[in-house]
């Protein structure tokens, strides 16, 4: 990929060497991280290397009347303007030009316009979210009713305590594994940044999942709109998988019925929580109508925050006989691993190019008990 903001814009900042380069220099670096204990190989799962982001927030910069995208430069003390950003998805491409040209030509639409968030797949719907220091009023509506109609994209308008859907907020996605699956993606709740590599995330999960012999039942935590659990599911035959955020619980329900996935219960716990209910610690009413007694977990995905798992989490995977953990951190990575690897052995590791062009490395660990 090349981009004239290489250097400059802080979205990348391992633009110096070749793809391949960059990609080894990671597996390099995750593998001396696992050193201690994983020798084996690690299975390298590589990305488009331009198109490939589902995601992207800009700031607006408004400069000499007229507005222009803008990101934190490279060295964290200014912004640089983004005249392009070869990373975002082809149907993010699409809208990318004609809406801030839109923009400049409204004021309405222009006027205190702080920010705009994109939000895609790969079935080729965008959300465009503009963001506003202003409240926004029926003529902005209007504005906002026009654009989305010149765009064939869908807009919402945000300020503050205030959200204006003007048709819908959420994407549908199809993701295609041993079948195609079916998504809807909401605003305001967290989705995979990067379909393509998220597509062989999911394979990876569920080919180790198809191996295991016993299967019983399947725990989740962070299981945000059940982009894994959905497709990992009908290979168990109960499913419970739960989320701290509320807009990700209520998406991943509409995904349950979208795929027919009947075996599910999706549940709003942090995973704290989590382990307090299934250890009978506490009792909780979002648990009203599922008995956790039923319940006979032989495997676990998690796929927590950078921070990786609490205390209380590390405490729950380990009651568990397969692990699968999905790390979007390979520093805390290391550290919940000294503790999973008094009771479990790594079977196989992954590393999946998830951010190109950054520093950033996600990675899969799969684990069975010793
Ligand atoms: C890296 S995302 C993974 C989501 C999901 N597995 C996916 O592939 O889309 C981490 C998720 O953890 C959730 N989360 C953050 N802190 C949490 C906590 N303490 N307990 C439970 N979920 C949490 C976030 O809302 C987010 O959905």
């Amino acid at each position: 990929m090349n981009c004239i903001h290489f250097g400059k814009c802080g979205a990348c900042d391992l633009y110096q060497l070749t793809y391949i380069d960059a990609l080894s220099l990671k597996e390099k670096r995750l593998k001396e991280l696992l050193e201690p204990f994983y020798k084996d190989k690690i299975e390298i799962f590589s990305s488009p290397k331009s198109n490939h982001r589902a995601r992207g927030e800009f700031r607006v910069w408004h400069k000499d009347k007229k507005a222009f995208y803008a990101l934190t430069n490279l060295t964290k003390d200014g912004i640089e303007i983004i005249k392009e950003c070869p990373k975002l998805l082809e149907p993010i491409q699409r809208v990318w030009t004609p809406l801030l040209e839109e923009i400049n030509k409204d004021k309405i639409l222009k006027e205190k316009l702080f920010s705009v968030e994109f939000l895609s797949g790969l079935s080729g719907e965008v959300l465009i979210t503009l963001i506003y220091h202003k409240r926004l009023d029926d003529s902005w509506k209007e504005a906002a009713k026009e654009l989305e109609e010149s765009l064939g994209s869908f807009i919402i308008g945000r300020a503050k305590k205030q959200k204006e859907i003007i048709s819908r907020d959420y994407i549908n996605e199809k993701i295609e594994i041993d079948r195609e699956y079916f998504y809807r993606y909401f605003e305001g709740g967290f989705t995979q940044p990067n379909p393509y590599i998220n597509q062989k995330m999911i394979k990876w999960a569920k080919d180790i999942v198809k191996e295991i012999k016993e299967k019983d039942d399947f725990l989740e935590l962070y299981c945000g709109l059940g982009n894994f659990t959905i497709p990992l599911s009908f290979e168990f035959k109960k499913v419970l998988a739960t989320e701290v955020s509320k807009t990700s619980i209520k998406n991943a329900k509409i995904n349950k019925e979208l795929n027919g996935a009947f075996n599910i219960e999706f549940v709003r716990l942090n995973a704290a929580e989590t382990y307090e209910a299934l250890n009978r610690k506490r009792e909780f009413n979002r648990l009203k109508g599922i008995n956790l007694e039923e319940f006979n977990f032989s495997t676990i995905l998690v796929d927590p925050p950078r921070a990786g798992l609490d205390s209380s989490s590390l405490e729950l995977v380990k009651q568990i006989d397969n692990i699968i953990y999905i790390s979007c951190n390979p520093l805390s990575l290391k550290e919940d691993l000294k503790e999973l690897t008094k009771t479990h052995k790594i079977k196989r590791v992954a590393m999946f190019d998830q951010f190109p062009y950054t520093h950033h490395i996600e990675s899969g660990v799969y684990l069975e008990r010793i």
